[in-house]
C-alpha cells in the first residue's frame, strides 16, 4: 500500500494507497474539528491538501453529528471526498480522562462511517512517567491494535488502512520493543510526543524517532502525530516520517500567531508580511489580526509550501543543506539536528550514495553521513612503499610528487584521497569554504590517522599549511612512528 519513489538520508518521496485514492507523501493533513471549521474543508485541496484528519470520538459523542456520519458517511460530513484519516479520541482521552467510549467501540464506528485510516484508541502515554506505567500503557495500545484488526475485514480489498501507534513515553527501549511488536498495520503513527513538540524537546523527539525507526520495516509509512509546525518538518521528514498532521494552522491562527518555515511571529509584532500567498499578497497586516479565518489561511499556505520545499529537496538530494538551514532558527532544532547526526552511521545504511553536491555550510556538515561513508570506504585502502598526503594539488611540486608511490589529497573534512575520486561524491563534489573550521580539520586529521593505522607498512609524508599544525590531533600523528610531517 506503500511505494517509495525518491529518498535522501531517511526521507522518501512515496505514495500511499487508501479506499480514497492515492496520496503522495511526505504530506501534511489538516485537522478539520467538525465544530470548529476556520477554513472550509472543500478548499482544502486548493492549499494543496492531498488527505485531512478528523477526529471520530467528536463527532461520535455529538448525536446529531453521529446520526449524519451514520448516515451519509464521513466524507459526505466534513465535504471532502479525497482519502480522510479519523483518529480515535486518544487525545481527548489524554487531556479529559476516561472517556466512556471503549475501544472496540470507537474503531467500529470508524470503520461504519468510511474513514480511509482507522486509528485504535492508543494511549498516548506524557514524557518522562513512571517505567511501569510506560510499560503498562504499551501493553494496552498493543492490545487495542490487535483488536482493532479483527474489526476489519482484512481480505475486503475496499477496507480502511488500520495504523498501529507506537507509544512508549521517554523510553527508546520501551518505543523500540512497541514499534517491533506492531506488525501487519498499513500506517505507523508515532504518538506521545505533543508535550515534547511544546517544549521543543527536539533532541528526545530525535532519539524518540529513531528509536521506532530502527525497528519498523525500512518500507513502513510513519505518521508524526501532531508535528504540524513547518520549522520541523525538513528534519522530521530527514529522519523517515512521511505524513503529519496539523492542528497548528488553526490553533496558532486563534492566538494571533503568523507561521513561517523558519518560526512564528506574533502578527500583531509585524510590520511587514514576509510571505507571497494570495492571503499576505492582498491582505494587510491588520487584516491578518482581525480574522482568525485570514491568519488560519496564510498559515496553511505556509506550511504546504514548506512541505513542497522539503519534498523537491528529497528528489534533488539536499535534504540535509535544507535541515541545517531550516534548524538554524531556533537552537532547540540545532540540537535536535546533532542529535540526528549522531545516527549518521544508521542513516548511512540507507542514504543514497550520490546527491546534489555537498555543500558545507556549518560544523555540522562535518557530521553528516556521507562523511562517515567516505571515511570508512576509504580506511580500506590498500597503501604500500611511500605515501604524500598533502592539502595541495599544485602542478609545480610535479616532479618532487613523482617519488612516491601513492599521491593523496587532503581535503576537510573528509581526510585523504586518490586523486582518482576527485571527481566522485562525496569528496570531489563538495563545496568547502574557505574559511572551514578547525573542527572540519580535525576530523579530516583523524580520517587520516585511520587510515595511516590500517597501512603500517607504508611510510606517510603528511605536507600540509601552518593552521595544520597547530590541530590537537597533529599532536598524535606526530607521535606515528611511519609519519613525517612537512610544513609547507
Ligand atoms: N494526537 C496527538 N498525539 C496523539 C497520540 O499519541 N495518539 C493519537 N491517537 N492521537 C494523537
Ligand atoms: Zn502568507
Amino acid at each position: 500500500m506503500f511505494e517509495v519513489l525518491h529518498k535522501d538520508l531517511l526521507g522518501r518521496i512515496g505514495r500511499l494507497h487508501t479506499p480514497h485514492g492515492v496520496v503522495e507523501t511526505p504530506t501534511i493533513m489538516p485537522v478539520i474539528n467538525p465544530n470548529l471549521i476556520l477554513v472550509k474543508p472543500c478548499d482544502m485541496a486548493e492549499y494543496g491538501a492531498e488527505i485531512i484528519i478528523t477526529n471520530a470520538y467528536v463527532i461520535y459523542r455529538n448525536q446529531s453529528l453521529r446520526e449524519e456520519a451514520l448516515r451519509r458517511g464521513v466524507h459526505a460530513l466534513i465535504g471532502w471526498e479525497k482519502p480522510l484519516m479519523t483518529d480515535s479520541g486518544s487525545y481527548q482521552l489524554y487531556e479529559y480522562g476516561d472517556l466512556g467510549v471503549r475501544n472496540r467501540e470507537i474503531v467500529e464506528f470508524q470503520v461504519r462511517i468510511g474513514s480511509d485510516i482507522v486509528v485504535p484508541l492508543d494511549i498516548p502515554t506524557p514524557p518522562f512517567v513512571s517505567r511501569r506505567k510506560a510499560l503498562r500503557d504499551v501493553e494496552e495500545t498493543l492490545r487495542r491494535a490487535e483488536e482493532a484488526k479483527t474489526l476489519v475485514n482484512l481480505r475486503d480489498e475496499e477496507r480502511p488502512l488500520i495504523a498501529g501507534v507506537v507509544q512508549g513515553s521517554t523510553y527508546t527501549d520501551l518505543r523500540e520493543s512497541c514499534a517491533e511488536r506492531l506488525s501487519g498495520f498499513d500506517i505507523y503513527p508515532i504518538g506521545g510526543i505533543v508535550p515534547l513538540l511544546e517544549i521543543y524537546d527536539f533532541r528526545r523527539i530525535v532519539d524518540i524517532v529513531m528509536a521506532v525507526k530502527r525497528k519498523l520495516p525500512p518500507n513502513a509509512p510513519v505518521h508524526l502525530f501532531g508535528a504540524g509546525h513547518p520549522m520541523f518538518f525538513a528534519l522530521a521528514v530527514a529522519m523517515g516520517c512521511d505524513i503529519f498532521d496539523s492542528a497548528a494552522y488553526a490553533l496558532y491562527a486563534r492566538d494571533g500567531r503568523y507561521l513561517t518555515n523558519e518560526g512564528t511571529y506574533h502578527v500583531k509584532n509585524l510590520n511587514y508580511l514576509p510571505c507571497s500567498c494570495p492571503i499576505c499578497t492582498s491582505h494587510s497586516v491588520r487584516e491578518l489580526m482581525e480574522s482568525v479565518e485570514i491568519l488560519a489561511s496564510h498559515n496553511l499556505y505556509a506550511t504546504f509550501e514548506e512541505m513542497r520545499t522539503v519534498k523537491q529537496s528529497i528528489v534533488e538530494g539536499s535534504l540535509w543543506e535544507l535541515c541545517e538551514r531550516r534548524c538554524r532558527a531556533h537552537p532547540a532544532l540545532l540540537d535536535g539536528l546533532k542529535r540526528f547526526a549522531k545516527y549518521a552511521d544508521f542513516i548511512e545504511k540507507y542514504d543514497s550514495a550520490t546527491k546534489h553536491p555537498f555543500f558545507y555550510l556549518s560544523e555540522i556538515s562535518a557530521m553528516r553521513p556521507e562523511v562517515r561513508r567516505f571515511a570508512k570506504k576509504i580506511s580500506r585502502l590498500n597503501l604500500r612503499g611511500n605515501v604524500l598526503i598533502t592539502t595541495s594539488m599544485l602542478s609545480e611540486h610535479e616532479a618532487e610528487k613523482r617519488r612516491y608511490d601513492h599521491i593523496l589529497i587532503m581535503k576537510p573534512p573528509f581526510g585523504a584521497f586518490p586523486e582518482e575520486l576527485s571527481e566522485t561524491y562525496p569528496v570531489g563534489q563538495s563545496e568547502i569554504p574557505e574559511d572551514i573550521e578547525d573542527s572540519a580539520l580535525e576530523i579530516a586529521l583523524e580520517n587520516v590517522m585511520k587510515l595511516i593505522n590500517a597501512n603500517k607498512n607504508a611510510k606517510f609524508t603528511v605536507e600540509c599549511e601552518e593552521r595544520w599544525m597547530k590541530l590537537k590531533k597533529m599532536e598524535d600523528l606526530r607521535e606515528m612512528e611511519n609519519v613525517v610531517i612537512v610544513h609547507r
